[in-house]
């Protein structure tokens, strides 16, 4: 009945006012909700308030919502046993650790099925937020107009130091205080956590169920993928955050989310909070084309080499398919987003937006003497910013994909050569502590290296550098080989992979007991190392950087005062965010309607077992043709898999919850879509949507697929909310 109900409302609706099904633009912060978000919250569906998400007196929803290790992904509490339930992509470096060709849990799937089965997951953390300060003032307190950018830079780090002093030294809970900068320079919060450091992994489904559709579906609808995984918060007896210790207990939270199993309608109510990590929403029309034309391509040319290279062992060999598993899906998943970035940009015309906005901003700004006092210099700068960069965009570009990040000994001889000047210390606690964390990096490292791999790695990813970059702009290792090794890089490498000691692990861990300072200045990894991050930080320090940071500067802050009326949200920084939105279908095409949400049959639809990207198991397949979907199925007696919505996410937002209108969870947001991957630079109302796992699909696999009713159990679900069932009407007006 209520299905019917909000359909045929919807039909209405949608002849007489703007499509229900567009998408909201804005990533708020938890501390302003109130005042710019609540009611057009309450006037979309939302039932509750803004102190129900944000209160730092009472429990309240933000303390369920984690940032995970540092940022690079969301996870919520889900039970009052400190359950968390993240993505399966933001578990995928744990799920390949504890793998091996013997015991695949990639393949497999793993699932404790009582406590002391879970795995403590070395170096994963989580933090819950405490509270926000807006300490904008105090920073900005002895700054002046008149100050040079370095001037600026000075004052303003220096007030960040006294005030940070300030609340580390106040502080009796052993929390972090981090500082964060919004709107380019222009504000400043602080930002207080409490971060839990013994992390277990309680549940992983295989990745033909996690990953399912694999590069070729990802960043795009429609999906069949159970992007999930589960770990739990371990304390100390008290609650309180503790290293890893086999005493520890299963946390418990100050709030959990309830799960409801009443699944999405078209026009529903959802909201979203989590950690989104970056967006450009203010860049300029010359941004987006030094992007298109230089930075945009070079990352996608460089990692495509990546990709081959790395695909070639991993193919041959399973052991190396394991410990590249995550760098593959990483490299992947940012060189299908950019491919996808500058169609995007193109095709919806970006850059002509920016233009326009630009030229309101000049009028604006040309109308009033003080205006042009204050904010005249402002696209100038910019625009100067990006003639002067745009000589070096590429190079920068190959210095980091090609050079920092392209074959893995680079970062790891820059890491190991930087700490390793600390044996020759005379202090002896000095040379322990740096043998210490020398021992760490090789742990860290050599358990993902594979050497053939690297060494070619290095051989195609330099040779592409020397090709592609114009010889005054290379590191300085790049004439070492022209010199001494007649301009070939795979003479280099040769010497290189047989004659450094960082190349394999017994001689890395040889150097560290018996070290030479002669050997680290002459050790070939190390020199091409050091010289790549000289290279790619020399870019980062100069004039140019000074006009961006100043060009912005201004440029956001003229944006806002020229639109008084209008809500503004800072780009994202990973710091926590809200967004919120209708479930919604759309058009990608001309004649094309997506629908907003995918069923099991769709699993089966794209099986394909000759294709390592869509096997089924066996054991999967059964249970989806028997349809034995039980308490999880919709009222059509279908298993919903994903579902779409227009909010506002982006990467970080990952393993973030979904909630109803009741702030019950119903899914878990996973990937945004392929029509509107220049969503971070311009949001798109009518394209843009989120792509969720459905919380029931998720419940199905655990339950029935892994057998892993303790989890089940633990759970508290809700099945059916008394005011949910009026009625859809009120999300429209
Ligand atoms: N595009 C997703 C994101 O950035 C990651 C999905 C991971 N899946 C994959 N096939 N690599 O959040």
């Amino acid at each position: 009945m209520k299905h019917i109900y909000s359909i045929a409302f919807i039909a209405l609706v949608s002849i007489f006012f703007a499509p229900v099904s567009q998408a909201q633009e804005g990533m708020w912060l938890m501390h302003t909700l109130e005042e710019i978000n609540e009611e057009s919250m309450q006037n979309s569906g939302f039932r509750l308030t803004a102190d129900d998400i944000y209160d730092i007196n009472n429990a309240s929803i933000k303390d369920a919502i984690i940032r995970l290790n540092g940022g690079s992904c969301t996870a919520e509490v889900i039970s009052s046993q400190g359950l968390v339930l993240t993505n399966h992509h933001c578990a995928y470096g744990a799920i390949q650790g504890f793998s091996s060709p013997e015991n695949d849990y990639l393949t497999d799937g793993f699932f404790a099925l009582s406590k002391d089965e879970e795995k403590h997951i070395e170096g994963f953390e989580v933090s819950f937020l405490v509270s926000i300060d807006d300490i904008t003032a105090r920073v900005l307190a002895n700054v002046t107009n008149e100050m040079s950018e370095d001037e600026r830079n000075e004052a303003i780090a220096s007030a960040k130091g006294e005030i940070s002093a300030e609340y580390t030294e106040g502080d009796s809970n052993g929390y972090q205080y981090e500082i964060n900068s919004f709107y380019y320079g222009n504000e400043f919060y602080m930002f207080i956590y409490n971060t839990y450091s013994d992390i277990r992994l309680v549940a992983a489904p295989p990745e033909s169920v996690g990953k399912y559709g694999g590069d070729t579906d990802n960043w795009m609808w429609p999906r069949h993928t159970g992007d999930f995984s589960m770990l739990r918060i371990y304390s100390d007896a008290d609650n309180n955050p503790a290293d890893f210790a086999e005493t520890n207990v299963p946390y418990t939270p100050k709030r959990h989310l309830n799960i409801s199993m009443e699944g999405v309608n078209n026009g529903d109510f959802t909201m979203v909070m989590g950690y989104p990590g970056s967006t450009d929403r203010f860049l300029s029309s010359w941004g987006i084309e030094q992007a298109l034309a230089l930075h945009n391509p070079s990352v996608v040319d460089v990692r495509a080499l990546k990709l081959s290279t790395m695909k070639e062992h991993m193919d041959a060999d399973l052991g190396v398919r394991i410990q590249y598993a995550a760098k593959y899906a990483q490299t992947a998943n940012y060189w299908k987003y950019y491919i996808g970035q500058s169609k995007g940009l193109k095709a919806l015309d970006v850059q002509s937006q920016k233009q326009a906005i630009e030229q309101k901003f000049t009028e604006w700004v040309a109308s009033s003497t003080d205006r042009q006092a204050e904010y005249g210099d402002a696209l100038q700068l910019i625009e100067a910013y990006y003639t002067a960069t745009d000589a070096t965009a590429k190079a920068d570009a190959y210095a980091l994909e090609a050079g920092l990040i392209g074959s893995d000994i680079t970062l790891f001889a820059v890491r190991f050569g930087r700490t390793a000047p600390g044996l020759f210390s005379e202090d002896a606690d000095q040379v322990e502590a740096t043998k210490a964390r020398l021992s760490d990096l090789c742990d860290a490292f050599f358990k993902d290296y594979d050497m053939s791999t690297d060494r070619d790695l290095f051989t195609n990813l330099m040779s592409k550098y020397k090709t592609d970059i114009a010889p005054e702009y290379l590191p300085s290792f790049f004439a070492t080989v022209d010199d001494k090794y007649k301009g070939s890089i795979s003479r280099y490498a040769s010497k290189m992979y047989s004659k450094s000691f960082l190349v394999n692990e017994e001689s890395a861990r040889a150097f560290i007991e018996t070290p030479s300072e002669k050997a680290l200045e002459k050790d070939l990894a190390v020199a091409a190392a050091m010289s790549i991050l000289q290279t790619y930080f020399g870019s980062m320090e100069s004039e140019a950087q000074d006009k961006f940071d100043e060009g912005y500067r201004l440029f956001v802050k003229g944006l806002r005062e020229m639109q008084p009326n209008k809500a503004f949200y800072p780009d994202a920084n990973s710091t926590m965010r809200c967004t919120y939105g209708p479930v919604g279908d759309y058009s990608p095409a001309d004649a094309v309607q997506y629908d907003f949400v995918t069923t099991t049959d769709g699993i089966l639809q794209k099986m394909d077992n000759s294709n390592p990207e869509f096997v089924v198991p066996e054991r999967l397949e059964e249970l989806l043709v028997a349809r034995d979907f039980g308490q999880y199925a919709d009222e059509n007696g279908e298993l919903i898999v994903c579902f779409l919505h227009g909010t506002d996410i982006t990467g970080g937002n990952s393993g973030s919850p979904v909630m109803n209108a009741n702030g019950d969870l119903i899914g878990l947001a996973f990937d945004g879509n392929w029509e509107a991957m220049s969503g971070d630079i311009a949001f798109e109302h009518d394209l843009q949507r989120t792509i969720s796992v459905d919380i029931r699909y998720v419940l199905w696999i655990v339950d029935k697929f892994a057998g892993a009713t303790n989890i089940i159990d633990e759970l508290d679900l809700i099945y059916e909310t008394p005011e949910m069932a009026a009625p859809a009407m009120e999300l429209v007006d």
